[in-house]
């Protein structure tokens, strides 16, 4: 059986025992994909960030498990690669509630995995409806102009579908007669999720976009070029508090004093329902070589100290809505 999902990211083909995944890395200079054939190579692509976003990576991830051989073991190995997207463990524990009693998972993870992908597409779809309309709401009507700006990339690339924050830019640009769409695109260091992949993707989408450093986003905003700011989530817990991609947290305080509505959209499947707050999470670190280095390149000196957080955690009280499949939720969030 060979199936390939609207935008290309992954290809899947269970006869062969072998699936393809769109290299990120290599974006927007070329597109290639790299194969998978084991849980070995899964965890590669998720742990060396060739795939990435928090959706994305739940359902490679679901596709290890697929191609390992021990349940229990390929779950532990998997989550550990990129431990802060909650979708991973969410998929996971979905599956093994479906699983039940039954035996024999390679029986029934095929079916669960075309679950989670048509599950996912169609809330991001609920997604971009909800956003659009709390957009809808916020915008004066003689207003032409729709000024986004948005953080690392939460479009197709990093989810099976449209996209979560990334998606109710699109939708906006597609649905919203009348009103032209501008977004100012944080290039998001340091993987560049921003400049490469949100900017690779609105391209392709026909939308006018703008690549600036994260550090001009306070000026930009002090301009009046900013009507909203709106990112992804890779776990949010039940009282709003957020983890996100670094730097999400310094636009919400720059949104806070410059008054800009602050939002958080995701789908069902990055709330993390067994966490109240996220005031003790521990966020991924990872290495210094992402930060001073590229390609080859050395930035700086190459035994200068370096902290390297790959999120930061926005508290609720700086978020002003959360757009999930479901809804659109404003404080107190109780999820
Ligand atoms: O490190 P990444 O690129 O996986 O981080 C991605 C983000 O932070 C996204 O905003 C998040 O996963 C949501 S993607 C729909």
């Amino acid at each position: 059986m060979y199936y390939k999902i609207d935008f290309d990211n992954i290809k899947l083909d269970f006869d062969a025992n072998e699936f393809w995944v769109l290299d990120q890395k290599l974006l927007p200079f070329e597109e290639k994909y790299i194969s998978l054939k084991s849980v070995n190579d899964v965890y590669n692509v998720i742990k060396e960030m060739n795939v990435r976003g928090a959706p994305l990576i739940g359902v490679v991830a679901l596709l290890g498990l697929y191609l390992g051989n021990s349940l229990e073991n390929d779950m532990e190995f998997l989550k550990s690669a990129r431990p802060t997207a909650v979708n991973i463990f969410n998929y996971f524990n979905q599956f093994k509630k479906y699983l039940g009693n039954h035996q024999n998972y390679k029986e029934k993870i095929v079916d669960f995995i075309f679950e989670v992908i048509e599950t996912e597409e169609e809330r991001n779809i609920n997604i971009a409806k909800n956003g659009l309309n709390l957009i809808k709401g916020l915008i004066e009507e003689d207003k032409k102009v729709v000024n986004f700006l948005t953080h690392c990339n939460t479009g197709s690339l990093a989810t099976v579908g449209l996209g979560t924050a990334l998606g109710i830019i699109k939708y906006t640009h597609r649905e919203y007669s009348g009103k032209k769409v501008c977004v100012w695109v944080d290039e998001t260091r340091p993987y560049l999720q921003g400049s490469r992949l949100t900017a690779w993707e609105l391209k392709r989408e026909g939308i006018d976009f703008k690549i600036i450093t994260d550090n001009s986003a306070a000026y930009v905003m002090s301009q009046g070029l900013v009507d909203f700011v709106i990112v992804g989530a890779d776990r949010i817990a039940r009282n709003g508090d957020t983890s996100n991609k670094i730097g999400t947290l310094n636009l919400a305080v720059l949104c806070k004093y410059f008054n800009i509505p602050f939002v958080v959209a995701a789908p069902n499947s990055s709330v993390d329902y067994n966490l109240d707050n996220l005031a003790l999470f521990h966020v991924e670190e990872r290495n210094k070589e992402e930060v001073i280095k590229i390609g080859e390149i050395f930035l700086t000196d190459k035994d200068y100290e370096v902290y390297n957080p790959s999120f930061d955690i926005t508290p609720h009280t700086l978020i002003d809505y959360i757009v999930l499949d479901t809804g659109v939720y404003s404080r107190p969030y109780g999820f």
